[in-house]
């Protein structure tokens, strides 16, 4: 079982970014914690962050026929990409949508998600423990 942990723009900055709403973990340690959780779980994971919308739909292409499932954060991505919602429909391949923050008790721009409706699920506003509750979703999907 391959997991693809993908996460948009600024989220490299985590730990610097806004830590009241982010928390202090970088995006390095969470990294980390991510992979100990998968071998933990005798799972693969691969990480990928970018700041640049296009080589997140490439990611997510090349995750068809690679990856079993896909984490991903896609920042403020998330409400404004049709082509990531385009592409995870293309793929196929069972994604998670994850926030650190809770998105629905923010801005109101922030409570639209163009990419949800591709995916199983959504998890927001758990912190960065939210990645391994995705995780573990869709481990548990694979395994039923
Ligand atoms: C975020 C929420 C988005 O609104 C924001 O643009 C981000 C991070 C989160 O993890 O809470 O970059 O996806």
């Amino acid at each position: 079982m391959k997991l693809l942990i993908l996460n948009g723009p600024n989220l490299n900055l985590l730990g610097l970014r806004e830590p009241a709403i982010y928390g202090r973990e970088t995006y390095d340690s969470l990294c980390a914690r991510i992979a100990a959780h998968a071998a933990e779980r005798g799972a693969e994971v691969e990480f990928y962050q970018s700041n640049h919308e296009g080589d997140l739909v490439d990611a997510i292409q090349g995750a068809f026929g690679d990856a079993d499932g896909i984490v991903i954060n896609p920042g403020a991505y998330t409400h404004t990409s049709i082509a990531l919602l385009d592409a995870v429909k293309a793929v196929g391949v069972p994604t998670v949508e994850v926030h650190i923050s809770d998105v629905d008790s923010r801005e109101p721009f922030r409570s639209v998600s163009y990419i949800r409706a591709a995916c199983l699920a959504t998890i927001s506003g758990h912190g960065t423990n939210g990645y391994l509750e995705a995780m573990d979703l869709l481990l548990e999907r694979a395994q039923a």
